[in-house]
């Protein structure tokens, strides 16, 4: 898809919250610094549209960007940051939990894990917990930069593995500072967008 608009619409934190225009929703999730905001800014062709930050657990909403006026992206607060509260955590599973179970626009989630480790319990649990929901998973192994091309199929392995990767879901290398992977990522988003 040829990017020329991008909204950053709605920060949200509950329902009666979220955009009403009815659009098709695809959402990323994926720890805290895993890189979901950079991958954003490759979808979209902009450096630093959506904030990234070395700073983990800065977004604590529910961010909704309008692409065109055809979808919106939902960047979801990333999770597993060790210094927010335990009551901070509690509302930030509600929030995430009530979104991506009743959310009816909803039609996939990225989930981003790094490509250079084994996924993390986290990656694990939001993987079988996304699986459970029957909702559709690209699973996007980011920061493939920072590996060897040599070892990107054995990678690829190792996470699979440990998510328990089921083969009706989807799996790409990504980077985003060489934009290896970008069309494959588009083209699952029009497929479940708009398929
Ligand atoms: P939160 O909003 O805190 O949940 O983080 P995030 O998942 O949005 O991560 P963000 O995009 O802010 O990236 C975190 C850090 O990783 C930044 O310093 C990015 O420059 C870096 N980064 C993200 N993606 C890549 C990548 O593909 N390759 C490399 N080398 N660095 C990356
Ligand atoms: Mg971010």
């Amino acid at each position: 898809m040829e990017v020329n608009n991008v909204e950053l619409v709605m920060s949200a934190v509950s329902p009666t919250q979220y955009p009403t225009t009815g659009y098709p929703e695809i959402a990323f999730v994926g720890r805290s610094n895993v890189g979901k905001s950079s991958m954003t800014n490759v979808l979209i062709n902009r450096k630093s549209y959506a904030r990234t930050s070395s700073q983990p657990g800065k977004t604590q909403t529910l961010n909704f960007y309008q692409v065109e006026d055809q979808l919106y992206f939902v960047d979801v607060p990333g999770y597993g940051y060790a210094k927010v509260s335990k009551q901070e955590r509690e509302k930030w599973g509600e929030m995430i939990e009530t979104y991506l179970t009743q959310r009816e626009t909803l039609r996939g989630v990225v989930s981003l894990v790094d490509a250079r480790h084994e996924p993390t319990q986290d990656d694990v649990q939001m993987y079988q917990w996304l699986s459970y929901y029957d909702i559709p998973i690209l699973i996007l192994a980011t920061k493939a930069d920072k590996i060897v091309r040599g070892k990107w199929n054995k990678q690829e392995s190792i996470i699979k593995k440990k998510l328990g990767f089921n083969k009706k879901d989807s799996f790409v290398m990504f980077s985003a500072q060489t934009k290896m992977g970008k069309d494959e990522i588009w083209k699952w988003i029009e497929d479940h967008a708009f398929g």
